[in-house]
This record gives C-alpha cells, structure tokens and sequence, in this order.
C-alpha cells in the first residue's frame, strides 16, 4: 500500500451519496462498470480534499509506463484563478468542436439534459470553473510524430494511469469526466499554468463529490459482439 496521510481512508469510504449508485465502494466490478462521465448533480460547494487526490494518485501511479519511465505529471487545480483561466480555455476549444461535430453529437449525448434543458456536456463546459477540482493528467516530453509505435508507447504510458485516477475517483465516491477538448488550446494553457513546453496534456478530469448521481453501467455491445478468436472476424464456436 502507498503511503497516505493518517485518515485518509476514513475519507474515502464515506462518501455523500449514500442511497445511491454515486457512493463509494472497492468493489472491482461495480466501480469498473459504473465509471460514467459525471457533468451534472455534482456538489460545486464541497471542497475536494488533497488527501483524497493524493490517495486517487498514489492508487493511478500503479499503472504500467514502457522502460518504467514515471514520465506523468499530475496538476491539479484547486484555486478559482487557474481554474477559469481553463474553463475559459476549454469553452474556447467546446465553442470550436461542438460547431464542427454538432451533428456527430449522439442522441444520448443530447439528451443527457439539466433542469434548464441545457444538455449535460454544454453544463460542464459552462460550470467548469466551479468545478471543486481540475486534473489536468500530463506527461514529460513529446509523442513522436512519425512512428506510430513511439505514440502508442508514449499515450500507453500515462492515459492507462489517467484510467486509474478516474477509477479511483469513482471509488471515493467523487464524479469526474474524461475529457480531451482542452488539448486543442494546449499552447494557452501551457502558458496559463506554466507548464514547460516539452510537457505533453493529455485528458482533463473535473471532479466533484455528487449529489445524488445515480450511477449504471451502460448499455455497450458485448464481448461477442466485439471479440474475434484466432482470426479476424471469427467468432468463439459455443457448444449446445
Ligand atoms: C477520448 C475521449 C474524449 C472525450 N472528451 C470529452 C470532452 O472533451 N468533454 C466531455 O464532456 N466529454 C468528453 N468525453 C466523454 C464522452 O463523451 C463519454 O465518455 C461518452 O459519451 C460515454 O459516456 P460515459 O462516460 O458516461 O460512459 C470524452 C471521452 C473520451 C473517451
């Protein structure tokens, strides 16, 4: 086990939301399959502890990394400065894709929607500064642009960690989202935070204790659907 602050597991397993699918809990399988994209009923109020971070990193920082690098950063925002110089970076990267890829928005997507009627994804985008936390998961240096071998290496190396967190986050009863918009304004926010230019940004994870989320798995085709055995294409022969 790593090293954690005194209390800290006392933390984490009480969580707020007690009644419901958005409490914390170790069970492996629950926490996998109900790992959801959390954007609303999320408690802007109720500060995140560090202790608790800490903990989600020190659990992420088990993933694997090639030649055992460790090359990841991990920032986290916390004060209202930083944290709407990125909102305001993200809802510039948001107003760009969603034009683009309006129409690719699936439905369920779009009808992810708030008590305003806005959908869930442009509520974030809009509440992202009142967010308690902003993760921004990073690595140290640059994927290499010609060699595809070197990317997967490089992103194999820190998004299975970024994973992890979100996972973790999911245990300690906090909601967060998997999100990559900020990248397409990675160079604004380098000099917004002071990240050094030979430092890569992956995701950004805003997280939240919930307020009553209901957490499901969701629907997703199935292994049979999705897995070929030996060759391509060939499905698994089931007896009877
Ligand atoms: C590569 C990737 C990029 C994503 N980027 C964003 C994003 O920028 N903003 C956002 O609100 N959600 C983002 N998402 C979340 C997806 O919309 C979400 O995972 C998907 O709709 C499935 O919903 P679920 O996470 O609740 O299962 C991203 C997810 C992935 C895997």
């Amino acid at each position: 086990m790593p090293t954690v602050s005194p209390g800290v597991d006392s933390l984490m397993s009480a969580g707020p939301d007690t009644q419901d699918g958005g409490t914390a809990t170790n069970d492996f399988f629950e926490v996998v399959e109900t790992t959801r994209s959390v954007r609303h009923r999320l408690d802007f109020d109720r500060p995140v502890e560090p202790e608790v971070i800490e903990r989600c990193i020190d659990a992420a920082v088990q993933a694997p990394t090639g030649m055992n690098q460790e090359a990841w950063r991990f920032l986290v925002l916390t004060e209202s400065e930083p944290k709407e110089r990125v909102a305001r970076l993200y809802r510039a990267g948001f107003d760009g894709l969603a034009t683009r890829f309006r129409h690719q928005i699936p439905p369920e997507m779009r009808d992810q929607k708030l008590p305003n009627d806005r959908p869930t994804y442009v509520g974030l985008a809009e509440n992202l500064h009142r967010m308690p936390a902003l993760i921004l998961v990073c690595s140290e240096g640059r994927p290499d642009p010609d060699n595809a071998a070197m990317q997967v290496a490089f992103y194999g190396s820190v998004l299975p960690a970024a994973w992890s967190l979100m996972l973790a986050l999911r245990a300690s009863g906090l909601g967060a989202t998997w999100t990559t918009l900020l990248v397409t304004e990675e160079e604004r926010v380098a000099q917004a935070l002071g990240i050094p230019a030979n430092v890569t940004q992956t995701i950004l994870l805003p997280v939240a204790y919930t307020k009553g989320a209901v957490l499901k798995p969701a629907k997703r085709k199935g292994a049979r659907e999705v897995t070929y055995w030996n060759r391509w294409s060939e499905a698994r022969v089931v007896s009877g």
